[in-house]
């Protein structure tokens, strides 16, 4: 039942748990919920802001629009001959999905176990981690125009995907609002352990030939050691992005920080670990006030109980001003701030 709400804590809405207010705040279940809900001239009036986990978003002061929560449900899959095509609603939880696809052997989205959120949020920043990222899996979307009310598809060349981009965070920033994606996947497992601790983990488990389930199982435990869990201590994953720079540049830090963290990219540019740089600045597990860096990994931000998004903000700050002055490299928000 489609609801408009007034004055609603967006606290259990954001995994950092800042306790901010929406002006007014409704929950979608449907497309045709969306049809209906712009159709309403008091939303047509309002600033929009879409929400699905919460899970990659930073309030800094209390919402003055209409915050919508998209919680479209439905998984469903068509085994081909070459491939499976799975599509999910917008609001299914992503690792239920990841869970889904497991249980049924659809290989390719097993290195993706555990990361918090929605699958319609998943295009938007291009989710990625143990070397999978969302675009080697995705085959289409739909998604609903706001100014139009139409629902058109994006295709996977129409979505210009990159490292944590995509056109919705760019060029149609704030135009559309996904509501299913239809993922590209495999019935034969094409198993990926190439990246960190994967190999590892599995050898500990004495684990030779995986299955995806397996793999799920040790990026899940992997992840589970390194990261705050979100129930319990508030964060956003990496608040930063790792930084791509050029050969040129990479020269200079390399010459006078040689243990310097860095993997080359496919485009023959140099990605920096942010999270080492950070570290190296002397961040690693510091608490300021009731924000810090988590001590097992200096790339995630925490509320260690009542923070207020403006302090985790300017702490924020400070790790940039820092990572600057040390090593001359600007560090990029990946976290969206409101
Ligand atoms: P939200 O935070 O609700 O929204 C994020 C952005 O997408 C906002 O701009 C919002 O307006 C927009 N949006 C959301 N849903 C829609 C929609 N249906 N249509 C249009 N716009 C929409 N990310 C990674 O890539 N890799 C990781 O390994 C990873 N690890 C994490 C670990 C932790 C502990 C946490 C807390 C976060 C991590 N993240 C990671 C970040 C986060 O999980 C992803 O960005 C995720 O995709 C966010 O999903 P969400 O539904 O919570 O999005
Ligand atoms: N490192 C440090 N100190 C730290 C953290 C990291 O020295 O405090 C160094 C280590 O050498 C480590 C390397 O950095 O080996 C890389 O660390 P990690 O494997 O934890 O990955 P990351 O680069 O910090 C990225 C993503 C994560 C994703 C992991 C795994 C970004 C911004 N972050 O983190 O995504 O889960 O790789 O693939 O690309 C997210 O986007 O929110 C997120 C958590």
């Amino acid at each position: 039942m489609l609801q408009i709400q007034e004055n609603i804590s967006l606290k259990p809405y954001n995994s950092f748990g800042i306790d901010v207010k929406a002006k007014y705040f409704a929950e979608v279940f449907a497309e045709k919920d969306l049809v209906k809900l712009f159709e309403n001239e008091l939303v047509k009036s309002q600033k929009l802001l879409i929400v699905g986990g919460g899970s990659n978003v930073l309030f800094t002061q209390d919402y003055d629009g209409l915050v919508i929560k998209i919680s479209i449900m439905g998984i469903e899959s068509v085994v081909l001959a070459d491939k499976v095509l799975v599509t999910a609603g917008a609001g299914e939880v992503w690792n239920d999905f990841v869970n889904y696809c497991v249980q049924h052997h659809f290989a390719g989205v097993e290195n993706l176990s555990l990361i918090p959120g929605t699958v319609g949020a998943s295009p938007i920043q291009n989710i990625g981690a143990y070397g999978v990222e969302l675009k080697d899996v995705f085959e289409s979307c739909t998604a609903f125009e706001i100014s139009t009310g139409q629902i058109k598809t994006f295709n996977y060349e129409d979505c210009h995907f990159g490292y944590r981009e995509s056109i919705f965070k760019g060029e149609l920033k704030g135009q559309y609002i996904i509501t299913s994606v239809t993922f590209r996947l495999s019935s034969e497992a094409k198993i990926n352990t190439s990246y960190g601790a994967i190999e590892t983990e599995l050898h500990n488990r004495g684990i030779e030939n995986p299955t995806i389930a397996d793999v799920s199982a040790a990026v899940s435990h992997i992840r589970v050691s390194k990261l705050p869990d979100p129930s319990t201590i508030g964060n956003a994953g990496s608040f930063f992005k790792n930084p791509v720079i050029e050969k040129y540049e990479f020269a200079d830090i390399v010459a006078k920080h040689p243990d310097v963290v860095h993997y080359a990219t496919a485009d023959n540019k140099i990605k920096l670990a942010a999270g080492w740089l950070i570290e190296q600045c002397g961040w690693k597990g510091k608490i300021v006030g009731q924000t810090g860096t988590w001590k097992n990994q200096a790339l995630v931000l925490v509320n260690h109980g009542g923070a207020t998004g403006t302090e985790v903000y300017a702490f924020s700050e400070q790790i940039i001003d820092s990572v600057k002055s040390t090593f001359g490299v600007t560090l990029e928000r990946e976290v969206n701030i409101l």
